[in-house]
């Protein structure tokens, strides 16, 4: 099967100098779960968000769905990450102010995607697995910790994504609300959603991982 993505002798460094990554391969395809061990600081947040299409890098290839990603153009590129990755953050990053309902929305209305009838039937739909349709019209505000986590996972598979990217999504849950993120993220994979997390907790289990450690700036099965 082709890779959604793959890299090949990534470099990247903030200074100029040093390389926080440097000669890094990676590859991952449709419905696979990829988890990204490491000590603080050594670049996993980095690499996450060049993955993402946040962060632009220094050297190598960066293919997604086969196209080569000019990493000097990140702009470009806006439509691409809208439609077809999703994060999830260890802080959430959701909107307070706003009820669950309009933050699960926010892709579609920040990227102008076409809010049609089966947006608002995912919505439910995915409200029903996570326990969450109670919440659907309370402020985000008003929300536990693991309840705004869900909310953040469900916005990130709102638009069927073809890859999620997770950092550290369950750094700040207890051990109830870490496996019904586990099992969010696997049932995204089973979906056929390539999925990227990166985690201190090694107690999380994903059928089928590739499981990867962070060193020396490159990624060591
Ligand atoms: N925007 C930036 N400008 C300059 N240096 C940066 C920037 N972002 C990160 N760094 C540096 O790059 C290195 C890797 O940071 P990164 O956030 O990727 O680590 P991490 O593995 O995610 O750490 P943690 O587990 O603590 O989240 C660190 O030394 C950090 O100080
Ligand atoms: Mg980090």
């Amino acid at each position: 099967m082709n890779s959604l993505i793959s890299i090949e002798k990534l470099n990247k460094s903030y200074d100029g100098k040093s390389d926080v990554l440097h000669g890094l391969n990676f590859s991952i395809q449709p419905g696979k779960i990829a988890t990204i061990y490491g000590s603080s600081g050594c670049g996993k947040s980095t690499f996450l968000n060049i993955v993402g299409l946040l962060e632009d890098f220094s050297d190598g290839e960066y293919y997604f769905k086969g196209n080569r990603i000019n990493s000097k153009r990140l702009n470009s590129y806006n439509t691409l990450r809208a439609q077809e990755i999703g994060f999830v953050f260890q802080s959430y990053h959701l909107i307070d102010s706003l009820s669950v309902q309009e933050n699960i929305l926010m892709p579609f209305l920040y990227n102008n995607l076409p809010l049609n009838s089966n947006v608002y039937s995912s919505i439910t739909q995915l409200l029903n697995q996570f326990q969450m349709e109670q919440f659907q019209h309370k402020k985000v505000s008003l929300l536990s910790g693991g309840e705004r986590q869900r909310v953040a996972i469900i916005r990130a598979m709102i638009k069927s994504p073809s890859l999620i990217i997770a950092d550290e999504p369950t750094g700040n849950l207890d051990d109830i609300n870490t496996s019904i993120v586990i099992r969010a993220l696997q049932s995204a994979a089973d979906q056929g959603t390539a999925v990227i997390v990166v985690t201190h907790n090694k107690q999380l289990s994903f059928n089928n991982a590739d499981i990867y450690t962070l060193t020396n700036g490159a990624l060591q099965r």
